[in-house]
């Protein structure tokens, strides 16, 4: 504000470069960013594309993960699942955008676009960082060869080279998009990414060393048909939201499998946290107006790491069951259990969630009791918040508080008065003990199978 009003008191004291950002925006912000409140497989698919063909959205923007991320979506009885691609490449009219903070594998790439096209989908436009890294296939190969030799300590990763891509940016040995299009240099960067890689492949892991020009071969394949889809996405969508475009960024994985705010090292290597969302994409915190946590009405997580409320009982496996609770990338059963209120005023509270939309409630249906874990046991002691250590949460046992079921299909209702009392006795309480409004319910995969609560 102060370098506004000396610009005019002191004309040509900043030489601007370009367009000055308009200080007034528009009242209603549209910047909405929904991402996973638990373990990941919330139902951020299902959430996204109801906001996307609801609200009219402009631009679906995927700003962390990979292909690691499976997200459901069921029009018209229709399933489709996307991995990289945003849930938004099924809106027409809007545009999707793969941001600077993904890693994108270019064969999966294709192969889902080729996928969706070979059923006859409309596809939207796609847009792909110029600054997002590049999965090649001996991230595969080090992601599996490296989980291997973890024995049990292993991490449960989904094998698509996640981990080894992040690995290499952080390390400032990664491959960008842009570097596709310059064959000098690409060459260049794949030397200095393989030079450790395989002396660690050859000595370590007993492997055999990646050539070069094989890899340059794989990547350069892609290089035609991805640049008209590369562009500056940061610039593209800030300018869109000085139009008035809306944004939605549509969140992978979740807030408990962060780098740093998840159950670490039982975590992908990205951040799926709001604040990700800044860095995967360009676009500043003051910009976004709402973060929508999605939470299942129980919990599941893929993959090793703790869990306090997993069930090894009956439960736990009707839970798996009922839910179908199986995972959409790699076909993994999912670990079941309560809902954890604990996990949840942890999201709400590292994300700043202004909502929650609380989806599967009609999977309870068939209980006549639902514990819910309010706080944990600790070493003897209470504990409302997430502890501070690992080890603490290793510990962990829940406390729960038991609420009577409702027994009744509510896979048709679609308005909060529509569902039975204790459903909705449910939800009030989920609301109370988590830290923010709960702005819609799932009764089921589908669109319209919705109930809003709270309209925004
Ligand atoms: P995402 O990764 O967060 O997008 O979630 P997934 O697609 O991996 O897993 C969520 C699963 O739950 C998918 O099979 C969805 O179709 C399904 N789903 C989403 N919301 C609801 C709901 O409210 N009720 C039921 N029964 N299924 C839902
Ligand atoms: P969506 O977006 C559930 C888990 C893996 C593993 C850990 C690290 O569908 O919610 P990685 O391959 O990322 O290095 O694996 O993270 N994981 C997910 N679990 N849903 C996901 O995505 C996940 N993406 C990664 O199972 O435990
Ligand atoms: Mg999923």
């Amino acid at each position: 504000m102060w370098a506004q009003e000396l610009r005019c008191l002191v004309p040509g004291l900043f030489r601007c470069r370009g367009p000055v950002r308009p200080l007034v925006r528009r009242a209603e912000m549209p910047a909405i960013v929904v991402l996973g409140a638990q373990w990941g497989d919330e139902g951020k698919g299902k959430a996204t594309d109801l906001l996307a063909t609801t609200d009219s959205i402009d631009y679906v923007v995927r700003t962390s993960g990979g292909h690691n991320a499976g997200h459901t979506i069921v029009v018209n009885g229709e399933k489709y699942a996307t991995h990289l691609l945003p849930s938004g490449i099924l809106t027409p009219g809007a545009t999707s955008v793969i941001a600077n903070g993904v890693v994108v594998s270019p064969e999966a790439l294709f192969r889902e676009l080729d996928g969706l096209l070979a059923r006859g989908v409309e596809v939207a436009d796609l847009k792909v960082s110029a600054t997002a890294h590049v999965i090649a296939s001996y991230h595969v190969t080090i992601d599996k060869v490296s989980e291997r030799f973890l024995g049990k300590n292993q991490i449960g990763t989904t094998g698509r080279g996640i981990g080894p891509a992040y690995a290499d940016k952080v390390n400032r040995v990664g491959i960008r998009i842009a570097d596709l299009f310059d064959e000098a240099i690409l060459l260049q960067k794949i030397e200095a990414a393989l030079d450790v890689r395989n002396h660690l492949l050859t000595k370590v892991y007993n492997r055999r060393a990646i050539a070069v020009d094989a890899v340059a071969e794989e990547l350069l394949a892609y290089a035609e048909r991805l640049r008209p889809m590369v562009c500056d996405t940061s610039l593209l969508l800030n300018n869109a939201l000085d139009a008035g475009q809306t944004v939605l960024f549509e969140g992978a994985q979740a807030t408990m499998l962060d780098v740093d705010h998840g159950t670490y090292p039982f975590v992908t290597s990205s951040s799926p946290v709001a604040g990700g969302v800044s860095t995967g994409s360009g676009v500043g915190p003051t910009r976004i107006d709402r973060v929508i946590g999605v939470i299942k009405a129980y919990t599941t997580r893929v993959g090793s790491g703790p869990f306090p409320t997993e069930l090894f009982d009956d439960n736990g496996t009707e839970l798996q069951r009922i839910g179908g609770e199986i995972g959409v990338s790699t076909g993994r059963t999912r670990r079941c259990g309560w809902y954890d209120a604990v996990v949840a005023r942890y999201a709400s509270r590292v994300n700043g969630l202004t909502e929650f939309f609380l989806t599967k409630l009609d999977v309870l249906d068939h209980w006549d009791e639902i514990p819910v874990c309010v706080a944990y046991e600790i070493d003897g002691q209470r504990v409302e918040e997430m502890p501070m250590t690992q080890s603490e949460f290793h510990h962990a046992k829940p406390i729960y508080e038991v609420f009577p079921g409702w027994r009744t299909d509510i896979s048709g209702c679609r308005t909060f008065e529509e569902l039975p009392a204790n459903a909705q006795s449910y939800v009030k309480a989920l609301e109370e003990m988590s830290g923010a409004k709960i702005w819609g319910v799932g009764v089921g995969p589908g669109r319209e199978q919705t109930v809003v609560v709270h309209p925004s």
